[in-house]
Order: C-alpha cells, then structure tokens, then sequence
C-alpha cells in the first residue's frame, strides 16, 4: 500500500483526472482526510494563521512546521505529504533551500516541498529537483510576499496574465512537478494549464485547472472569514460551539458525568 508519487500526479494530468488537495496540520485530520482518500495533503504555512494565530504568513519558522508536518506523515498511509518551506528559508540560495527542504524530507517525512515565486527561485527548484526533491511552484497571489504585493488582491489581471504564464512555465522548465495557482482569473488560469504539461492546482483560480486546493478549516466553516472562492461543505464552527456549550451546561448542572461515564 504504497503513497500516492509525483508518476501517479503526471499519469492523473495524461488521462485527463482531476483530483482534490487539502491542508492539514495535525494527526487526526490527516488522517481523516487520508482515509477520505484525499491523495495530495499540504502542510501549508498557513499553518500561522490557523494553527499559530498569526495574521499572516510571515512569522512561521522551519521549526514551527516540522512537528505538523512530522505529525501529518506519521498519521497517514496514502498522501501525498507536500511541506510548505516557510518565508525567509529559500529565497537566499539555491544552497539555503536545500538545508531547510532537506529537513522537511528527513525529520518531517515529508515526500515534497512547496515554495513560492516564478523566475526568481528557478535556481531553487533545480537544486531540489537535481537533489531528489520534488517541488510543487505556487504562482499568483503568493502570500509571503504580501508587503511587496500591497494586499491579497487577485493576480495576473490584464498585462500581468503573460508574466503569470512565463512564471508558471520557468518553473516546469526547472523540473517542479506541479504549480499551485492562487487567486488568478479562471481564463488565464485555465489557459496556463493548458499550455504545461505538469499539473495546475487551483485555489481561486475557476474551474479550469488539473487539481483544487483548500484550506481545510476555510471548507469545513472553522475560519471565521474566508475568501469568495471558498466553498464551505460543513459548519464546524456551530457544531463544535454547540458540543462546547452541552458539554459546559452539563458540568454546571452536575449532568455530566452520570454512572454510564463512570468506574464502580
Ligand atoms: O499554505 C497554504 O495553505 C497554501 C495553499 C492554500 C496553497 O499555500
Ligand atoms: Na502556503
């Protein structure tokens, strides 16, 4: 019962299958998500706004992310596991890149990388692709680079389009074996997945892209504001407050624990 491999992402691509990635951060949801038979999990930065409580992803570190993503590998049989290098651990060298994928490999168990940035981390790519590494690109709205962004806004609109569409082919020239595409316009997206041969990941990105992407706690309604291109498939926020408050109510009025969830 081996994992799900980048050959079986590229024959997905060939044969015309799309297929769902999630995120996850924690044991008990990967492996939800596993059994669910979701093939591709993301231990994504994001893991600073939903597990950490930061408001963006820039202060996460190596060391935030390793046990999540060690925690993920351990929990699951068939994903895909794919770590999230996070800001400031890539961008300086081919060679910084390396160190901190190499530690997502080897002390995360993880059988993938993510990094952000068309062109300007080609190099980057290379040296993980040549090392053995495989890398997934994310193009677009890249949110480590919020600052020089000025927001999360929708990216490649207009001019911008044909620099989006060179980035995300620079990087499967540098041998990434997939690209994320992060709040761009369907057309565009669309298009770009058809002039590549690796697959596309949407999120945000319309209906025209190989794979899908979603933050697990935007599409199970425990984030309290997401995107408009979040689709929200359960209410985990109500259904946790409601248990929450049964189980508060139970123990002030000396309901909870009755003789069923006690020892003789
Ligand atoms: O960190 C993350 O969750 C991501 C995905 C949304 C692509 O990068
Ligand atoms: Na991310």
């Amino acid at each position: 019962n081996r994992r799900v491999s980048v050959r079986d992402i590229a024959l997905a691509k060939e044969r015309g299958e799309r297929w769902p990635m999630l995120t996850a951060y924690d044991a008990l949801t990967a492996r939800v998500f596993d059994e669910a038979g979701i093939p591709v999990l993301l231990v994504g930065d994001s893991a600073a706004m939903v597990v950490y409580g930061y408001d963006s992803t820039i202060p996460v570190t190596i060391d935030d992310l390793l046990p999540l993503t060690a925690a993920v590998a351990r929990s699951t049989k068939r994903a895909m596991v794919v770590a999230d290098l996070p800001f400031g651990s890539y961008q300086g060298s081919p060679e910084q890149a390396l160190a901190a994928a190499a530690r997502f490999m080897k002390e995360g168990n993880a059988q993938a990388v993510k990094l952000e940035g068309g062109h300007r981390v080609a190099h980057q790519v290379e040296t993980l692709v040549a090392a053995g590494i495989p890398v997934m690109g994310h193009v677009g709205l890249t949110p480590q680079s919020v600052n020089t962004l000025g927001g999360y806004r929708v990216q490649g609109r207009g001019e911008a389009g044909a620099a989006l569409l060179a980035d995300a082919k620079e990087l499967e020239r540098a041998g990434a074996f997939s690209v994320v595409l992060e709040c761009v316009p369907a057309d565009l997206a669309a298009d770009i997945t058809e002039q590549l041969t690796i697959p596309t990941i949407g999120i945000g990105a319309g209906a025209g892209t190989d794979a899908q992407v979603l933050v697990w706690q935007d599409m199970a309604g425990l984030s309290p504001r997401v995107a408009k291109f979040v689709k929200t498939y359960t209410n985990l926020t109500e259904s946790l407050s409601q248990a929450a408050k049964s189980y508060a109510e139970d123990v002030v009025g000396g309901v909870f624990p009755d003789k069923e969830h006690s020892y003789s």
